[in-house]
């Protein structure tokens, strides 16, 4: 299996290195237009198999896209984060430029990859992708709800004071704080976390999820990437070893959830053929309120790039 990561970024490194460390792939492909950044990553990567004891190969390119022909997946991560005196706007163009000519460039020499999105801002660099593709959307995808879950799990095991493997959740929306963690459907090695925390701790613990982001951008000042690149990682295995994960993910929706043409995160099976069902929940009301509520935010900048692309 040949799996290319494209931006070799905290994210993208951070991805690979996990992708080699566990063997998910034997080539990994890591690409930047940095000159020789993307082959320093991947020569450091490689320089730890004899310690780590792995033997997935690791390859650098300089923007060289024809080292990443007949990818089986493509990780996209490359993008800027937002910089002092740019608008969001002007963000979605840049990233928009990028997350294009990146799209072009990996489907001209792996036009069967499954593609998983991780730039920002999520859900409408993924949509940017699909435009982009010439492809089916189950093969085009993004990463943000394996992340949001995770924190939102990791957050609830530290609060219970439990191992973080016996927490199962689903949270749905778009990838910013208008996304929707559900407690309803969360549970701790099966018990309904509903009857282990009290419900305005649990509210305090779903609000700190939606800013979990942010609260890393404080610490840090810029943005995550340990977990956000194990997240992207977990996706890619799950379609190279064809495991039928259940994941959040950020899926185009044509009817489900009485959606039509978003990009939104929902649950869903990932296979060998990207993503292979999606799972509609049966949504009390004040879950739809809350699902809809982030569809209008998510269609708000879905909005933007296209205007700009009618605009261009
Ligand atoms: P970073 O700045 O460390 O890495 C981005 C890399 O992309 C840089 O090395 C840059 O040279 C490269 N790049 C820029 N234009 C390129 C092009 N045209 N072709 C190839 N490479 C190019 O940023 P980081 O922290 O890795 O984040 C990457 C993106 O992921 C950002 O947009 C960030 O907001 C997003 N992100 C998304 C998350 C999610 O949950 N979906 C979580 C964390 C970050
Ligand atoms: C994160 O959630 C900023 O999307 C990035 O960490």
């Amino acid at each position: 299996m040949k799996v290319t990561v494209v931006g070799a970024g905290n994210v993208g490194a951070t991805c690979a290195d996990v992708l080699a460390h566990r063997e998910i792939a034997n080539e990994i492909v890591l690409l930047d237009i940095k000159e020789g950044f993307a082959e320093g990553k991947a020569l450091d990567i490689w320089e730890s198999a004899p310690i780590g004891l792995y033997d997935s190969r690791t390859i650098g390119s300089t923007n060289d896209y024809s080292k990443t022909a007949d990818s089986d997946v493509v990780v996209i991560t490359s993008g800027l984060p937002r910089k002092p005196g740019m608008s969001r706007d002007d963000l979605i163009a840049t990233n928009a430029g990028i997350v294009k000519t990146v799209t072009e460039n990996v489907i001209k020499y792996s036009p069967n990859a499954v593609i998983i999105i991780v730039s920002n801002p999520l859900d409408v660099m993924t949509y940017c992708a699909y435009l982009n593709a010439n492809t089916v959307p189950n093969k085009v995808f993004g990463m943000a709800g394996v992340l949001d879950t995770a924190r939102y799990r990791s957050f609830l095991a530290l609060e219970l004071n439990v191992s973080p493997k016996d927490i199962q959740a689903v949270l749905m929306g778009g990838h910013g704080d208008t996304m929707v963690p559900l407690p309803r459907y969360t549970t701790v090695a099966g018990i309904p976390v509903t009857e282990l925390i009290a419900e305005d701790r649990l509210n305090e613990i779903i609000e700190r999820t939606k800013f979990g982001g942010g609260e890393i951008v404080q610490l840090l000042g810029t943005s995550a990437w340990y977990a956000p690149g194990a997240a992207a990682a977990q996706m890619v295995e799950a379609v190279v070893r064809d495991q039928k994960r259940i994941f959040p993910v950020c899926a185009w929706l044509q009817g489900e959830y009485g959606m039509n043409d978003i990009y939104l995160g929902v649950p869903v099976v990932l296979g060998k053929n990207g993503i292979e069902k999606i799972i509609e929940l049966d949504l009390n009301d004040a879950e739809k309120a809350l699902l809809a509520e982030s569809a209008e935010a998510v269609k708000v900048v879905m909005n933007v790039l296209d205007e700009m692309n009618a605009n261009a």
